[in-house]
């Protein structure tokens, strides 16, 4: 694995996608590259909001081949992806109390420490990942608390860090390719905050209300209304 780092870009993901277009040949013959930066200028984060890239946190991607895996089930590696970072938190302190959120936050109890974005593109498969190790900055596009592992009693280098998680996410990654989904989805569910209790989505627009029933081999959450069950694939939960 290739291991690239860089003391600002504009995205991380951004740089691996111009990795994707212009080295595939050698980034495939490598097994995937990763991307470390200790600033991003343009960080992203999901539904087109930005992600603040101060230096002292983790930004990070991974780039990988992707052409012998079923593009429909790419979904479920944002799964793979939050329960990485809950394993690599545990094996910083195994007491740490942690919970996931769809789709693939990661909190302490109630605040987020950490956001995954992935792309693709073309034949590769991009997983970037942002881990607040040192500071939480107050995002005003999104509205819940946020954290660090560093307020939670967590000290540890960024670069430590990126070693543990992508280790963890290479494991998790591999057993998903030989043995599917269903492990996943379980330890998934183990540590998702809020099962079986009421939430809300919010879609943007509207907001729907029920009860969260889990999520399906698609990733999309199961939501609870007047006795029947809505799948939803894009959204924001609130508890
Ligand atoms: C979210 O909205 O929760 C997802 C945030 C993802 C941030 C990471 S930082 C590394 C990679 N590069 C980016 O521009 N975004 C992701």
């Amino acid at each position: 694995m290739i291991k690239i780092h860089l003391k600002f870009v504009n995205s991380t993901n951004e740089y691996a996608k111009i990795i994707a277009q212009k080295e595939k040949k050698e980034a495939i013959l490598a097994g995937g590259v990763i991307i470390i930066a200790d600033e991003q200028t343009s960080g992203k984060g999901r539904c087109g909001r930005k992600w603040i890239s101060e230096q002292g946190n983790l930004y990070t991607s991974l780039l990988i081949p992707i052409n012998n895996i079923d593009k429909e089930k790419l979904g479920q590696v944002s799964f793979i992806a939050s329960l990485a970072v809950l394993n690599s938190v545990k094996k910083c302190d195994d007491k740490a109390n942690m919970k996931l959120k769809w789709p693939n936050d990661v909190l302490f109890v109630d605040a987020k420490f950490c956001g995954i974005l992935l792309e693709i593109e073309d034949d590769f498969l991009i997983v970037g990942i942002g881990v607040n190790v040192k500071a939480a900055p107050n995002n005003n596009e999104i509205n819940y608390k946020t954290t660090s592992l560093a307020e939670q009693n967590i000290i540890i280098n960024k670069d430590d860090f990126a070693d543990i998680l992508w280790h963890e996410f290479i494991i998790i990654f591999n057993s998903w390719n030989q043995y599917g989904f269903l492990k996943i989805k379980k330890d998934w569910l183990l540590n998702a905050k809020g099962l079986n209790d009421p939430i809300k989505i919010n879609l943007g627009a509207e907001n729907l209300y029920g009860i969260f029933r889990g999520i399906n081999d698609d990733g999309q959450i199961l939501l609870e209304a007047e006795g029947k069950i809505k799948q939803i694939s894009c959204g924001d939960v609130f508890f």
